[in-house]
């Protein structure tokens, strides 16, 4: 894995590397074990996988197909911010390291709109409804990558935020996306590290290089904190949101508040490590609650970027509309050619079928 060399490679430094991960996998070898057509109440009651052909509520089926598209158009716009210094990396290996993440995002499009069409949707309807707004995608990927070290910033932040949300996705009741989720968590997991990396390097580099990695971590880590959605614990709870429902369901395990307060437990400490400082005055060690508290998130700012008002929005959109119309040849020429292999192996097996049926009787 990149960055092992500079970074201990025995101290987790995401979610993906630590216990959490290796239970929820663990977890997700015995759901395999169930009885054959379980109802839909029995299998979430004894925490096993709903699979795609079981009976699962309408209500369940339509917040999966929600959330796996809006994840899945995520990862999607998500290659945008970084593949735009593909051409600017600053050295070949940092260029060949950027390729390779910003492919393993397409690849994590890919899983998920697969998962997605195993509830019954068309992926090609899904990106229509993404490139006419009515899905969306994580609002993160709204704000600008201004220099080299926002692609340190985006790996360390927002990949590590990402890698927080989704390894207790991998115990997720849907087993279609649990197991997209497995492999996606340990790609993501190299992510961060190659952000942590970027970060690493530069801060111990010129002034200069150490200004401009505070200042992306100045920039990414409000809306770091924002990806875990609006508070839904406590006093300060927004109503309206999917999570006890999703809880109930097995789809979320966790609250956004708790997933958001072990994302900044674990980023205080390694920004300590990497010499940078996190831009909030309030944040303190809280030795009775063994948690670190933390200033108050702008939620008009997340509010304003989420109805399309963020500094990226309209270009990001029109961007992968154009991807879309510029790859219209690519997808007629792979349904084609699969049209062609299909035919074949019908015919090679009509021709077995008669050479059979030609074979003496034993
Ligand atoms: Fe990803
Ligand atoms: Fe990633």
């Amino acid at each position: 894995m990149y960055g092992t060399e500079v970074i201990d490679p025995d101290v987790p430094l995401n979610a993906a590397e630590s216990a959490d991960y290796d239970a929820a996998l663990a977890g997700s070898a015995a759901a395999g074990e169930r009885p054959a057509h379980a109802s839909f109440d029995a299998l979430i009651e004894a925490d096993q996988r709903v699979e795609p052909r079981d009976d699962m509520p309408s209500a369940y089926r339509k917040t999966l197909i929600r959330q796996i598209a809006q994840h899945a158009h995520s990862e999607v716009i998500g290659m945008q911010p970084e593949g735009s210094w593909v051409t600017r990396a600053p050295s070949l290996r940092r260029k060949a390291i950027l390729i390779a993440k910003v492919q393993d995002e397409a690849g994590h499009g890919l899983y998920l709109y697969s998962a997605a069409e195993t509830l019954g949707i068309d992926r090609a309807e899904l990106l229509d409804m993404l490139h006419d707004g009515r899905q969306k995608y994580s609002s993160i990927f709204n704000y600008p990558t201004l220099t080299w070290a926002d692609c340190g910033a985006i790996g360390w932040l927002v990949d590590g935020a990402a890698i927080m949300n989704q390894v207790p996705l991998c115990r997720c009741s849907y087993g279609p996306y649990a197991r997209a989720m497995i492999r996606v968590c340990k790609e993501e997991s190299f992510h961060q590290r190659q952000g942590f990396e970027i970060l690493w390097n530069l801060m111990r580099g010129t002034d200069a290089q150490r200004a401009m990695a505070q200042d992306a971590a100045n920039r990414w880590w409000g809306p770091a904190l924002m990806m875990f959605g609006p508070h839904d614990t406590g006093d300060a709870a927004q109503g309206g949101g999917h999570t006890e429902q999703s809880m109930a369901w097995g789809i979320k395990r966790f609250s956004n508040d708790d997933l958001r307060q072990r994302f900044v437990d674990m980023m205080v400490l390694q920004a300590d490590r990497l010499g940078l400082t996190l831009p909030d005055p309030d944040l303190r060690w809280n030795e009775e609650r063994g948690h670190w508290d933390f200033g108050a998130i702008d939620w008009d700012e997340f509010r304003r970027v989420l109805k399309g008002d963020g500094p990226c929005n309209a270009e990001r959109i029109s961007h992968r509309r154009r991807a879309h119309d510029e790859g219209a040849w690519v997808r007629e020429a792979a349904t084609a050619y699969a049209a062609k292999q299909a035919a074949r192996a019908t015919s090679a097996t009509r021709s077995t079928d008669r050479l059979h049926a030609a074979e003496p009787a034993a």
